[in-house]
């Protein structure tokens, strides 16, 4: 049987994790977050996927043209600004979880907009590199409902 495969995209500056802002993101860097998606994949049967771009088009060509069952993206500052994010979301019509590593409900009021949010499954947020692990979860519950 075929497997169902995940792609995680992380937006822009997320590369810097481990250095930015170590006390609003903590100190796990994305290689580490990435390696723990990767295992817990590999237990679950999935084919993982994961990019990180700082590139808006980079993320919608990703969104568009990729084969995959279930999109896990952190849009990070795209989230407040980014409609063509939001309109690839529509047009493709894929299961997707919106992630964020903080609560941005309890940041700056510019963080608590988010142009995603309501296009998508659900959101996970605040809960550091267990909100990218909670929502492998949510892939796997999801996509054995369907199948
Ligand atoms: C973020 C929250 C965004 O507001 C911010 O721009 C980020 C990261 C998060 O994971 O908490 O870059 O998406």
């Amino acid at each position: 049987m075929k497997k169902n495969k995940i792609l995680v995209i992380h937006g822009p500056n997320l590369h810097l994790l481990g250095a930015r802002e170590p006390d609003i993101y903590g100190k796990a860097t994305l290689r580490d977050i990435d390696k723990e998606l990767k295992a817990k994949a590999k237990k679950n049967d999935f084919t993982i996927e994961i990019i990180q771009s700082n590139s808006e088009s980079e993320i919608l060509e990703k969104i568009t043209n990729t084969a995959y069952d279930f999109l896990i993206i952190n849009p990070a500052a795209y989230t407040h600004t980014s409609v063509a994010i939001r309109d690839a979301l529509l047009g493709v019509d894929k299961p997707a979880i919106e992630v964020h590593l903080s609560n941005i409900y309890k940041r700056e009021d510019f963080r608590k907009k988010s142009l995603i949010s309501d296009v998508v499954l659900g959101v996970i947020s605040g809960l550091g590199k267990g909100s990218y692990l909670l929502a492998l979860d949510a892939a796997r519950d999801f996509l054995n409902k369907k199948s």
